[in-house]
């Protein structure tokens, strides 16, 4: 099953919107597979963003994903790596349609929310970041199901 990496940023962290941001999410039919509340360290924050060293942002990305606390996630699916980025909409706040994550709640290109995986490979390495193995769940291993 795919998995990808998704993160609310500090700013959805303070603004309260963990629980509608998961909500969107579980409703589109994916299941969370391991999540934390976490302040993460500037090397983590540097080799998570590392393709993105060197651009003009670069340093204000890094110095806004370590200034407070972000949620990280590990989702599953069917495509949900693609899937996810559309319901996350456009970096660019201008492009961001309405109905997306940052259409709806993000005003500023930089404050926008949310992170995804653009990738496979950058999904396996994000998830590798922060969560270790056994801090994901293998829902086959589930034995009783309740709905
Ligand atoms: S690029 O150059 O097209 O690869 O960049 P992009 O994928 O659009 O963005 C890469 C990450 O940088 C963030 N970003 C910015 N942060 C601060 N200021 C500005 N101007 C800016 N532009 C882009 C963008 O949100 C991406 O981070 P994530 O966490 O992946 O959303």
């Amino acid at each position: 099953m795919e998995k990808t990496f998704l993160m609310v940023k500090p700013d959805g962290v303070q603004r309260g919107l963990i629980g509608e941001i998961v909500k969107r999410f579980e409703q589109k039919g994916f299941q969370l597979v391991g999540s934390k509340l976490v302040h993460i360290t500037k090397e983590q924050a540097e080799l998570h963003y590392q393709e993105h060293k060197g651009k003009d942002f670069y340093e204000r990305l890094v110095n806004f994903i370590t200034s407070g606390p972000v949620f990280a996630m590990v989702w599953q699916g069917d495509q949900v790596i693609a899937l996810s980025r559309a319901m996350i909409g456009k970096t660019n706040s201008l492009e961001a349609a309405p109905g997306t994550i940052r259409g709806d709640y993000a005003i500023h290109t930089h404050l926008n929310l949310i992170h995804g995986s653009d990738s496979p490979q950058s999904a396996e390495r994000e998830i590798g970041n922060f969560f270790k193995p056994d801090e994901l769940v293998d829902y086959s291993k589930v034995i009783q199901q309740w709905i």
